[in-house]
């Protein structure tokens, strides 16, 4: 599977956490910026990844920021992009089972690498479980029309 991932500088530390962490793993990150600590806007970060996994050249997104909260409210603006900030090991579950979340979101500078990577695996892991969940993406997608 490949993964892409993203972050602005508040994010910087924690992505190279993980791009170390998940190296020689069969998951394939493909790392698109921010690539130094230098100040940089995570709308435009998560623009970036947005275009990126839309255009099928990922099946998941990773996106980090400082608290994981404006990037999440960037990418969400995508149509078809399901960012879900992961908090806990059955938030982790659920955005996959229940809201089919294909962005995984986190805050470099309040979550503990530790508690990401675990979070990440069980998210990596689970699976969306279609019916009712469906119809409520669905509604989701179709608002106002
Ligand atoms: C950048 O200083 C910070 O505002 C950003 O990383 C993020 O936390 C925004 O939600």
């Amino acid at each position: 599977m490949k993964v892409a991932i993203a972050s602005d500088h508040g994010g910087f530390t924690l992505k190279n956490y993980l791009l170390t962490h998940y190296h020689n793993h069969d998951v394939v990150f493909e790392d698109l910026g921010t690539h130094s600590e230098e100040s940089c806007d995570y709308p435009l970060i998560a623009d970036a990844l947005c275009r990126y996994l839309l255009a099928g050249r990922a099946e998941l997104g990773i996106l980090i920021c400082g608290t994981g909260i404006g990037i999440s409210i960037a990418a969400n603006r995508h149509q078809g992009i399901r960012a879900a900030l992961l908090y806990g090991d059955d938030a982790a579950r659920l955005a996959r089972e229940h809201n089919n979340a294909n962005v995984a979101v986190f805050g470099g500078r309040t979550q503990k690498p530790e508690d990401v990577v675990r979070y990440l695996d069980i998210f990596l892991s689970a699976s969306f479980e279609g019916g009712r969940h469906q119809r409520r993406i669905d509604e989701i997608d179709n608002k106002g029309e």
